[in-house]
């Protein structure tokens, strides 16, 4: 099984940004530590990060037919991006929702995902464990429902 990670804007900061919200991991540390979960769980992945949505929204295209499942962070776009959640639901890969800080516990504008509705569901506040348990959900997913 073949999974896509796809981390969205900001995110290259990851380790300088807002520590106390985001944690100390570098998003190298995070996307190490998930190389290595996929090997045990023999599945492949892909990360990529971008902070224009345009790249987002022709990885999430391109992932048809290279990928069966997606893992994301789409960072604020997560609160913006309808053209994000449209091509989720134009590709219909199953997809988790990740995000490192709680959103639901902060300012009101990050109570509200626009690509909540399109995923399977959605972990949140774990920091970069956040991602872990995603991809173990989404390939759980994908080897025991399909
Ligand atoms: C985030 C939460 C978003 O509100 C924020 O804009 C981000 C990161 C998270 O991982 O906690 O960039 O998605």
């Amino acid at each position: 099984v073949s999974i896509l990670v796809l981390h969205g804007p900001n995110l290259n900061l990851l380790g300088l940004r807002e520590p106390e919200i985001y944690g100390s991991l570098t998003l190298v540390q995070i996307n190490k530590a998930l190389e290595i979960d996929a090997q045990r769980l023999q599945a492949n992945i892909t990360c990529l990060q971008s902070n224009h949505e345009g790249v987002l929204v022709d990885a999430i295209h391109d992932a048809r037919e290279k990928h069966q499942g997606i893992v994301i962070n789409a960072g604020a776009y997560t609160h913006t991006s309808v053209a994000i959640r449209d091509a989720l639901a134009a590709v219909r890969i199953p997809t988790v929702e990740v995000h490192l800080s709680n959103i639901y516990t902060r300012e009101e504008f990050r109570h509200h995902s626009y690509i909540a509705p399109v995923v399977i569901g959605q972990i949140s506040g774990f920091g970069g464990e956040s991602y872990r348990l995603g991809l173990q959900g989404i390939i759980t997913y994908l080897t025991n429902l399909h």
